[in-house]
Order: structure tokens, then C-alpha cells, then sequence
């Protein structure tokens, strides 16, 4: 299957802007855009998936413009139960990729389906709890796979350590030009890691923006994986 979404194969840090001022969104995206981060990370709560509610497509779309003018994405990660009610809304309001959980929905291969005829990239995601197996059936469907490495609904917890034999198997599913993303505990002392068990998207919210300098943050942990890259 051709890769019609190539963002999503690059290795790049994804700043979650769960952990940015909700007041300030859009001009702490743009000073991440102007030091060279192109995809961001989007967390849809529910109240339901996960206790707690975020954001929505208001949000997306109110970044689509700024991220989309400078040849970014945004990724979006569906805390969300039964993710296909809103699919065609999330693609309106300028989501690039769209990752559901496992555990959230049922006919998973069919929804994801629905993602890519949207115009999404499809992404697949599950618990720390959840074996990675359930995602063997569906791996060739999408785009991203994503390994949670905490479990969702909040930022600022502790990298869980099994997640890096996790990802490793994700990338072992993952299908040719697909990218396996890690979410959760990103930072200086887990990034490297990450990267060198499989993960090529590295979502990162606190260590970004709860750092005194987000932009000086986001370059430090680009340079980390640059350095763990194998040539
Ligand atoms: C957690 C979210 C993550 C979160 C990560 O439920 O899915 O995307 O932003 O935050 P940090 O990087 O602070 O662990
Ligand atoms: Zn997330």
C-alpha cells in the first residue's frame, strides 16, 4: 500500500500541546513551528475513555491554518469512546491523522478504513494493559501505531520501562512506511531509548512545555535522538 500520509515514516519529536497554555496555543505552536517541530500531538478526552475532558475539534481547527501553512500536521490521539462518531468532524476541522484505541470501539478494521477515506491517516493505539497482539489483525490498516507508555488521560507520569519491549513488537507489526509512535514519559532520559527500540514519532508534552524554554527543550530532545540514530 502506497504511503499517501510520508510525514508519518520521518523520525521527529511531536510536541504535545496537552502540557501547553490553553490560553496560548497558537503562538506557543508557532515558536516550536520556528525552531523546526512540524507535527504536533493532540489529546482528545472524553470524560468517558479516560476520566478527564480536553479539547476538541474547535481546537484543531483553530491550528490547522498556522501548522498546515508551514507544512506541519496534526496528529490527533482519541481518548475517546466509540472514535468513528466523529471522524468525518476531526477531518473538517483539519486533522492530518487520526489514532483510536482498542479498547474504545468495536469493528476496528472497518473504522480505520473510514480514517484513510476521510483523508486521514489512520492510527491504532492501546493501554499499557492491553496486549500489543490485539493489534495484529489491524497493523496493516494503519499508518501509525501508537505505543502508550503511560496509561492516558494525563501528562506528567513516569515512562513505564515494559514500554520499549512494547515498541519494539509494534514496529515488528508495523507495516512498511508506517510510523510507531511512543506517548508518555518522553523526555531527556527516555527519548533515546525510544528510539532505538522503534519508535520514529516521539511524542513528548511536559518535557517540552513545562520546560523554562520550550523551544530550547524541543531542540534538546531532537538532538538526543539524533545522537541515537543508527546511520
Ligand atoms: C496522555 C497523553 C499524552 C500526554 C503525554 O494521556 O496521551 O499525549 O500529553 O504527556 P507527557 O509527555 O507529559 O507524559
Ligand atoms: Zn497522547
Amino acid at each position: 500500500m502506497e504511503n499517501a500520509h510520508p510525514w508519518i515514516s520521518a523520525t521527529q519529536v511531536c510536541p504535545s500541546i496537552l502540557a501547553a497554555d490553553f490560553g496560548a496555543f497558537r503562538s506557543q505552536v508557532s515558536e516550536l513551528l520556528a525552531v523546526g517541530a512540524r507535527t504536533f500531538h493532540v489529546d482528545v478526552m472524553d470524560g468517558h475513555f479516560v476520566p478527564v475532558i480536553t479539547f476538541g475539534t474547535g481546537v484543531v481547527a483553530a491550528l490547522a491554518d498556522v501548522v498546515h501553512d508551514a507544512g506541519g500536521a496534526l496528529a490527533v490521539h482519541m481518548m475517546v469512546e466509540r472514535p468513528e462518531r466523529f471522524i468525518d468532524d476531526y477531518a473538517r476541522a483539519g486533522a492530518d491523522s487520526l489514532t483510536v484505541h482498542v479498547e474504545a470501539t468495536s469493528h476496528l478494521h472497518h473504522h480505520l478504513r473510514r480514517i484513510r477515506e476521510a483523508g486521514m491517516a489512520p492510527g491504532v493505539t492501546l493501554n499499557p494493559g492491553t496486549p500489543v497482539s490485539l493489534l495484529s489483525e489491524v497493523a496493516e490498516e494503519a499508518d501509525n501505531l501508537l505505543c502508550m507508555s503511560v496509561n492516558p488521560g494525563w501528562g506528567g507520569q513516569s515512562f513505564i520501562a515494559a514500554s520499549l519491549r512494547r515498541l519494539a513488537e509494534m514496529r515488528a507489526l508495523a507495516r512498511p512506511g508506517a510510523g510507531v509512535e511512543i506517548d508518555g514519559g518522553v523526555g531527556p532520559a527516555t527519548i533515546a531509548d525510544c528510539h532505538r527500540a522503534g519508535a520514529n514519532r516521539l511524542t513528548a508534552g511536559s518535557a517540552i512545555f513545562s520546560a523554562p524554554d520550550p523551544a530550547a527543550a524541543y531542540l534538546d530532545l531532537v538532538e538526543r535522538v539524533n545522537a541515537a540514530t543508527v546511520p
